[in-house]
């Protein structure tokens, strides 16, 4: 930045005047030997932040709109896990060598066959880990001592994959077996019987269907499990 030159002329007059050096606070930044008190910091010349190219870092963490052409939950979710989704006491498993479906197939959400008039209008019914895919089953648990938080699905959110705008609508489950508060989601039973039996691998979770899903739509499931993270599927409705 020039000096103003009026103040500059000053500053010289001043100097011969007094007989003194006088530095003026711009030029102190410059000089200055070792002995002398720190000079203070320069101003940083404003910048506008528009004009700065700025590199586009992929979000290791963002899920896909719509199904891509090449989707592949398991190793999708296995590098969405390692990045941060899936906690980190869980990443031996998913990474170890039967992690693809004793432990990431074991998380991912299917269609439970299950006559319509058990699932309440405005919901599907979800399970987790489906036996036809080889996938262990998901196993549901209430807070224990070992596991404080409980071993559940505490939120479900679906949307219809597409690119376009569309509704998210999101499912609460507060407790298991069962769940706590009537906004909730609901549970359901494979075969009838305790919800409990099987370590609770018979649960069904019923979970809200957008208004603009319709039969035949794809739709992207994003949930998380209490104790192992957050997994991401396309379910054809
Ligand atoms: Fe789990």
């Amino acid at each position: 930045m020039e000096q103003d030159p009026t103040r500059r002329d000053f500053l010289k007059k001043l100097a011969g005047a007094t007989g003194a050096l006088v530095i003026a606070p711009t030029f102190a930044a410059c000089g200055g030997g070792a002995e002398e008190a720190p000079a203070p910091e320069p101003e940083p010349e404003p910048t506008v932040g528009a004009e700065e190219p700025v590199a586009a870092e992929p979000d290791p963490l963002a899920i896909p709109q719509t199904k891509p052409a090449d989707w592949d939950a398991i190793a999708f979710n296995k590098e969405r896990g390692n990045a941060g989704a899936i906690p980190e006491s869980y990443l031996p498993s998913i990474n170890g060598p039967d992690g693809d479906t004793q432990h990431l197939g074991k998380h991912l959400p299917y269609l439970a066959e299950v006559d319509e008039g058990d699932v309440p209008a405005g919901m599907i019914a979800l399970m987790w880990g489906d036996p036809a895919m080889g996938y262990a089953r998901h196993p549901n648990a209430p807070p224990t001592e070992d596991n404080p938080d409980g071993h559940w699905y505490d939120w479900i959110r679906i949307r219809k994959a597409t690119e376009g705008e569309a509704e998210e609508a999101e499912s609460h489950y507060r407790g298991w077996p069962e769940v706590e508060q009537p906004e909730d989601g609901g549970y359901a039973v494979m075969g009838g019987g305790s919800i409990t039996a099987d370590g609770g691998k018979n649960t069904i979770y019923l979970a809200k269907l957008p208004a603009d899903v319709s039969p035949g739509d794809t739709i992207r499931v994003h949930a998380h499990c209490l104790t192992h993270g957050e997994y991401v599927d396309f379910v054809v409705v």
